[in-house]
């Protein structure tokens, strides 16, 4: 821990309640903090503990790490915090007032409504879409290894496998033709949601820079893959008494208490188009990087295909694609024994949650098999926690799970890059230049 001496108040009033890097300090680290948050944060926290307080006024900034910590926060204090940040507020520009940007009384009644998409039953009807998705890969793969073996990015292949069973399940669309154009519409988006997120002055989306006139591209792109799956819908009607298909078949009920506007029906879908296949995308990614550098767990996963939800679940607490979690505080909390004012952001990092000791023996290996007892109730939260915990996270260790057991039993997969991969922290953990493995079929 450092002594150095911290000031009382940072301006505007803010007071000093925790202890935490210096404003000269933080403003030299500034390329790095852009550059490479992860590190900073990790400097950070080694440095000042487990609840640190930025040097900034305005407003008063938090980064929280323990797993008790991040437990009151997400899930002891939940009605106390907000989710009207910079972040989130920004990320509402690409998804609208989605579920996941909504703040709590708009939330409510909406999570109310969309949990039955998400139910055990509806879960169990993605498989079909995996299934499919992997079909496709397979013949993709096939065509490329007919000399032998081939390189292929397994960073976009798993964006647009992820990307085709999300719309398959939740929206009965085959995106086939237009995979790619969704695919990097919904990452220049959300770099543009990073990027402004990390520039002290936002110049407004309405403002025509060049960065602002490629998001209102990507947005529209987006857009357009929304009425697409719109007038796919209005082609398949179903009757009145029909059971509900899919997410979609929800968000379009006439039924419905209070029936949605179309523009909160085209947030929801633009919300779950980029939630529901980046994170899944991002997850799987890593995994493989953590297989193939480990080539002892992909051979027991090869034997054993029934280890994968091992393997995905411990890849998700390694490389948790939702990196940061920020809240505003409503009310003043205490955290781990420190005063957090009200109007203050709190970021809470399952990146770094992941990494504390208190929660983990050896935290930075890869071990699968501690997942073997389950998965633990404190320090684990790659889908956050509390009330506004992820609601498709059982798809998504659906589909991770059935993903890394179908490819590594159909496919020889090897490194071709080093052990080190560069992260880039956008709005989630990316490999900055791809993820190239080597692929060959296995011969059975
Ligand atoms: C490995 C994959 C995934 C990860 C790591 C992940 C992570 C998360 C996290 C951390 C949150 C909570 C954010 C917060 O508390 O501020 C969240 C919420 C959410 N996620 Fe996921 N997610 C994943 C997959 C999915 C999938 C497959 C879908 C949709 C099919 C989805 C849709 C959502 C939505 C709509 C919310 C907002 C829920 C609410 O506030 O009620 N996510 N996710």
């Amino acid at each position: 821990m450092s002594g150095k001496k911290t000031p009382k108040r940072y301006g505007w009033n803010t007071p000093v309640t925790a202890i935490g890097p210096q404003g000269g300090s933080m403003l030299r680290s500034i390329k790095s903090i852009t550059s490479d948050p992860l590190t900073y944060l990790e400097a950070t926290w080694s440095e000042f503990g487990d609840v640190v307080q930025f040097p900034i006024p305005k407003p008063a900034t938090y980064l929280v790490t323990s797993p008790e910590g991040a437990r009151e926060v997400l899930v002891n204090q939940h009605n106390e915090t907000s989710k009207r940040t910079l972040q989130y507020n920004n990320l509402s520009l690409v998804t609208g007032e989605g579920l996941l940007t909504a703040d709590t009384q708009a939330w409510r009644p909406r999570r109310r409504m969309l949990q039955p998409a998400f139910h055990k039953e509806m879960v169990a009807l993605s498989v079909n879409h995996i299934e499919a998705g992997l079909a496709k890969l397979d013949a993709q793969w096939l065509e490329l290894t007919s000399e032998g073996t081939a390189i292929v990015d397994i960073d976009h292949a798993m964006m647009s496998l992820a990307l085709e069973i999300t719309c398959g399940a939740l929206f009965g669309i085959d995106v086939d033709d237009d995979v790619d154009e969704i695919t990097s519409a919904t990452l220049i988006a959300l770099h543009g949601v990073v990027a402004r997120a990390r520039n002290p002055i936002s110049i407004p989306l309405g403002f025509p820079t060049p960065a602002n006139l490629r998001m209102k591209r990507a947005i529209k792109r987006l857009d357009k893959a929304v009425d697409a799956i719109l007038s796919s819908r209005n082609l398949s009607k179903l009757p009145a008494d029909a059971p509900i298909r899919d997410m979609l078949d929800v968000l379009l009920d006439p039924d419905l208490e209070i029936p949605l506007t179309k523009q909160q029906i085209r947030d929801e879908i633009a919300t779950f188009i980029v939630a529901g296949h980046e994170t899944v995308a991002s997850a799987l990614t890593w995994a493989w990087h953590l297989l193939v550098t480990n080539p002892d767990e992909l051979q027991k996963l090869k034997n054993d295909p029934t280890r994968a939800q091992l393997v995905f679940d411990e890849s998700l607490r390694l490389y948790p694609p939702a990196w940061v979690i920020t809240r505003r505080t409503l009310s003043d909390l205490t955290v781990d024994d420190v005063l957090i004012p009200a109007n203050s952001l709190v970021i809470v990092s399952p990146w770094l949650v992941h990494r504390n000791p208190k929660a983990w023996e050896n935290p930075t290996a890869f071990m699968p098999d501690r997942f073997k007892a389950g998965t633990p109730q404190l320090g684990y939260i790659p889908f956050g926690a509390g009330a506004r915990l992820c609601i498709g996270k059982e798809m998504a260790r659906l589909e991770g799970s059935q993903i890394l057991a179908h490819i590594s039993t159909t496919w020889h997969i090897e490194a071709v890059h080093n052990s080190q991969v560069p992260i880039d922290a956008s709005v989630t953990l990316r490999p900055v230049a791809g993820m190239p493995v080597r692929i060959s079929r296995l011969v059975k």
